[in-house]
Order: C-alpha cells, then structure tokens, then sequence
C-alpha cells in the first residue's frame, strides 16, 4: 500500500497562526486529506494532528486516543478503550465542564518540547465526521486534552501560548533547532 507521509510544519512557522476556514463539502478530497493526515499521524507517533500542521487552512483535526486514558497517561479501570479514532470536521464546543485538568501536553510543530497544560475536564464536541454526518460527543479524560489541543490549531493557537512568554519562546526556539539539525 502506498502511504503519503506529509511534511509537518514546526513553529514558528507564521501557517501555525492562521485561522482555518471551515469546509464546505465533504467530498472526495477531504477524505483523501483525512486518510493522509492519519497515515502521517501514525507514521510521525502523535495522538491527534490538525490540517493546519501540515499547512493546509481548513477546520479538520485527528485524535487517536483511547477512551480509557488518563490526562496522566495511566489506563482508567471500567472504561471501555473503544472508539479511539475520530476524524473531525468544523468542530465546534457545545459546552464544557467546570472542572479542569492539567495534562503533560506536547505537540508535532513544537518537536520534543512537553508542558503542563490546563483545559476543561470534558468538553461536548459537536463535528462531522469522515462521511459528512453531524455527530454530537462528549469527550472526556486525555482524549478531552487532546480534543481541545487539535481544536486551539484550527484558531492559529498553539499549546506553549498557555504558558508565559518567556517559556513559549524557549521551547519554540528550542524545537526549531532540534528541526533546523534533522
Ligand atoms: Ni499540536
């Protein structure tokens, strides 16, 4: 089978800034892009990747977490691991909890770079999903996290802007020279 591995940007690159804009039809396209984006997920090791990231402006992100996993990253008892695999398009919240949770977050565009990020506990995601159905979840534990992380790179967001300046631009420089050497 042939795989395409697509480039993934690193900030600061100024596309990681750019606001999506949201897809009109799911058609043929967007599936190829969808199944492009998973097969470059997979191949880069990450949970979840938005179309920005690989320079593409449009409202769709990945997360391939299982249900049962912690914002630690520790396996949750009497929670089912299934479905673990969500392509989403125009994502949108309907609500969030009022509870939050601080999860070791780190991302592709900032390569080997990890911070403690706080989100809400769970979010309920309204999306379309591969075949263009309008699907209504709630998400909760580390898929929560990662949920919200893909949504904040549809908006030119990025998870080292919840920290401060200083540490932000500490990472960010320190990923791209981790990049600039590969
Ligand atoms: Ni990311």
């Amino acid at each position: 089978m042939l795989m395409t591995i697509l480039t993934i940007l690193v900030a600061p690159n100024p596309l990681l800034r750019k606001k999506a804009e949201p897809v009109a039809l799911v058609d043929a396209s967007i599936k190829k892009l969808l199944k492009n984006m998973e097969e470059t997920m997979y191949a880069e090791d990450g949970i979840g990747l938005a179309a920005p990231q690989i320079g593409v402006s449009k409202r769709i992100l990945i997360v391939n977490v299982p249900a049962n996993v912690g914002v630690d990253g520790d396996l949750i008892e009497g929670i089912k691991p299934d479905p673990d695999l969500f392509f989403m398009i125009n994502p949108e919240i309907v609500s969030t909890s009022d509870d939050f949770a601080t999860c070791q977050e780190g991302c592709l565009s900032v390569p080997k770079q990890y911070a403690s990020v706080t989100r809400h506990a769970s979010v309920v995601v309204r999306y379309l999903n591969e075949e263009g159905k309008t699907l209504e979840r709630e998400f909760k534990n580390l898929q929560a996290a990662c949920v919200q992380h893909e949504m904040d790179h549809l908006d030119g967001k990025l998870f080292v802007d919840y920290l401060s300046t200083l540490k932000r631009d500490m990472l960010i420089r320190k990923a791209n020279r981790l990049y600039q050497k590969l």
